[in-house]
């Protein structure tokens, strides 16, 4: 199969490629850091790239939570209009196979339970609650705090910040593509990724990042919140291999088909932060207190589906990969 990598120079981008290579297909990567500066929303490049393309993995987008609300235009711009862009493309030429890579934010909080009203859905948390270190989120209904649980494909979405709501259209834009064109198309929604080639040092990059970066200048890695919040941190050659499994698998024409792609095997931050503590000799985690408005407190994935249907596993272990990543630099 010959692949278009859309952001195929970036962090996950490239081990897909890498994953694709290995198993013979053939990859092209489109990314604005390659030589070619090729940019998504520039529908003449994008029709060039497409020529002689079977599938589109559809990876390029400005991610993280930024640097406050003036980045949004750049966030829907890129995100957005970037897939747009790209679709209609596929459209005009003819190519009918999209894997997404989509992103567990379009959940916000993850799944919750009341012990009095069930299934419950947190709001956003409230400053005061924040600032006076009350993390974790309030049922709506009787104020109680609910359990955190894995949250399936089919809960709703809540996008909580800018990416969120970009995540969560470039969705909603592939399915009307799917429609109008009977082509398939798979978002996998990426739990934290992590492992080598991780972005470093930007308002950009993720927190296992950001906690490697600060042990390899000697210094503790800073845990917000009371570092209890929960996360699925999965590798990126999982991620990979099952961005390389829903591609050969292709899905149902018309549709698009969502995967939450996570280890299963929920961590806490500060869980994170120890363990890449450990593989580096040190210094320990602090844990500050601090909080970011545009966070969620839990959010784990239930990747049953994907297991079931494509049938990928993660292969590798939360101490395995982050003693790796620890001395990836
Ligand atoms: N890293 C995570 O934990 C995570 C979690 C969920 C979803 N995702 C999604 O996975 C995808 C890849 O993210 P990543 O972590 O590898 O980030 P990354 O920044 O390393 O890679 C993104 C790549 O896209 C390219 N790009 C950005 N805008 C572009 C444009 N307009 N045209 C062409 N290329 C462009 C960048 O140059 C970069 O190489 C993104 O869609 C992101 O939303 C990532
Ligand atoms: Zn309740």
């Amino acid at each position: 199969m010959r692949v278009l990598v859309t952001g195929g120079a970036g962090f996950i981008g490239s081990h897909v490629v890498e994953a694709l290579r290995a198993r013979g297909h053939e990859a092209v990567v489109f990314d604005v850091r390659e030589d070619t500066g090729a940019d998504v929303r520039d529908p003449v490049a994008v029709a060039r790239a497409l020529a002689g393309v079977d599938a589109v993995c559809h990876q390029a987008a400005m991610v993280g939570l930024g640097t406050g609300f003036g980045d949004a235009a750049e966030y829907v711009s890129r995100n957005d209009l970037g897939t747009a862009v790209l679709l209609s493309a596929m459209a005009e030429a003819g190519v009918r196979r999209l894997v997404l890579a989509g992103s567990m934010v379009v959940y916000g909080e993850g799944r919750y339970v009341c012990p009095r009203d069930g299934v419950v859905r947190p709001g956003p948390r409230r400053v005061a609650d924040l600032d006076a270190g009350r993390f974790e989120p309030r049922c709506p209904a009787c104020g109680a705090e609910p359990a955190p649980g894995l949250v399936g494909e089919d809960a709703p979405a809540d996008p909580r910040n800018v990416y969120a709501t970009t995540k969560l259209a470039q969705e909603h834009l592939a399915a009307a593509w799917a429609r109008a064109t009977g082509g398939s198309a798979v978002s996998l929604r990426y739990h934290n990724v992590y492992g080598p080639g991780m972005p470093r040092d930007t308002p950009y990059a993720g927190v296992a990042s950001f906690f490697r970066s600060a042990l390899a200048r000697g210094e503790a890695p800073r845990v917000f919140e009371d570092g209890r919040q929960r996360r699925d941190f999965v590798h990126v050659r999982d991620v990979a291999a099952a961005d390389v499994v829903a591609l050969e698998a292709g899905s149902a024409p018309g549709l698009l088909t969502v995967y939450n792609t996570g280890s299963g095997e929920p961590h806490t931050v500060g869980e994170m932060a120890r363990a890449l503590a450990d593989a580096h000799g040190g210094p320990a985690p602090v844990v500050t207190g601090e909080y970011r408005l545009g966070d969620v407190r839990h959010i784990t994935a239930d990747s049953a589906r994907l297991r079931a249907e494509l049938g990928w596993k993660p292969e590798v272990g939360f101490a395995e990969g982050m003693r790796e990543f620890a001395a990836d630099g």
